[in-house]
């Protein structure tokens, strides 16, 4: 199996297993809490955790609870997420608060939060071990303050010009990097892996989910909105300092950094001006640049898998391709 359909496979049943579960009433607050569930995503995080169990020597049986939890809390980060940045679309349809409105939004965004640590306790019903049931929990319970801290370095960078490209991969490792880090590493503590190997797992881990959103803001700015499911120009209008503006602010003449200062955070520019600042902001290297980056983590990412003893020959293979679509992806 490819990774395609793998990513496929993995919904089916991470789907599955959480509408059987995250039920109950009243009926408004459910519904928004699996409105983008059932509109789409790739489902990269609770595959990572199914492979990283099978990997192993686990089954995605074991994994599931886990795999699911990881979800969960995916879709609350992206529920309070499309508040934060003020977004109208994801996954393709209307964000929650736009069709139910912050308040349920909010509320919503806090059930699936609750939802996963109930669905990752399941883990005991499976029959893994106590010992590890905890420290799953407690991986996925440290992810998630990880990318609070994460989430709130992004707003606050939003009022400066300042901001390092150090500052910068600290705080895409924190609000996107440590998740993917924790669906690796309660894969394998799902599927029996020792504490090397979740080691192994979580550095792969790490690297791939920087890589991912290096990438995720190079689509923000040249991606297609239809392809992603979301709009593009959000992180211009917003005054994010990704890595792409960071790098051309470093390397354009007073002329061009007057104008992305004029239009980079300014929510009436116009849409030709947010197309112009992305045209020098490539002009500058910024695009070339962000991709080297990205492509030498995943290099990286896959060094680190190769330090596990692969108990399962597809599931590696299916996690290297992973690692490399990171890099290639256009949704
Ligand atoms: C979007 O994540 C938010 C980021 C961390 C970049 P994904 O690109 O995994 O979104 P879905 O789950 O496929 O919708
Ligand atoms: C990604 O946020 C991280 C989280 C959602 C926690 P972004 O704001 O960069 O991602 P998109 O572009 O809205 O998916
Ligand atoms: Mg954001
Ligand atoms: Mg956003």
């Amino acid at each position: 199996m490819g990774l395609s359909d793998y990513l496929k496979h993995a919904a089916r049943r991470v789907d599955e297993y959480i509408y059987s579960f995250v039920t109950g009433t009243p009926k408004e607050l459910y519904e928004a809490s699996l409105h983008l569930i059932r509109a789409g995503g790739k489902r990269v995080r609770p595959a990572l955790a199914l492979l990283s169990s099978r990997l192993v020597g686990g089954s995605e049986e074991d994994a599931l609870p886990a795999a699911a939890a990881l979800e969960l809390i995916h879709v609350f980060t992206l529920i309070h997420d499309d508040i934060m940045d003020r977004d109208d679309y994801r996954r393709g349809v209307p964000t929650v608060h736009r069709v139910w409105g912050e308040p349920m939004a909010i509320t919503a965004g806090d059930l699936l939060f609750a939802k996963a640590f109930e669905s990752a306790s399941r883990l005991l019903e499976r029959g893994i071990e106590p010992g590890r049931v905890v420290e799953a929990m407690r991986v996925l319970a440290k992810a998630a303050s990880t990318v609070a801290e994460g989430q709130a370095l992004d707003m606050m960078f939003e009022e400066r010009w300042d901001v390092t490209v150090d500052e910068y991969m600290d705080m895409i490792y924190r609000k996107t990097g440590a998740l993917i880090e924790a669906s690796a590493r309660v894969g394998g503590l799902s599927g029996g892996a020792s504490s090397e190997e979740v080691e192994a797992l979580g550095e792969y881990g790490w690297r791939v989910g920087v890589a991912f959103q290096i990438r995720d803001d190079i689509l923000g700015i040249y991606g297609s909105g239809e392809k992603l499911g979301k709009p593009v120009y959000s992180d211009l209008r917003e005054g994010k300092k990704t890595l792409l503006i960071i790098y051309a602010m470093q390397h354009l003449d007073d002329e061009g950094r007057e104008f992305l200062k004029r239009v980079v955070g300014n929510p009436n520019a116009s849409q030709e001006e947010y197309r112009r600042a992305a045209e020098l902001i490539r002009e500058a290297g910024a695009l070339d640049h962000a991709m080297e980056r990205a492509k030498k983590l995943v290099d990286e990412a896959k060094k680190s898998l190769s330090r596990v003893d692969a108990r399962d020959e597809e599931a590696k293979e299916i996690l290297v391709e992973l690692a490399d679509f990171i890099v290639r992806r256009e949704y």
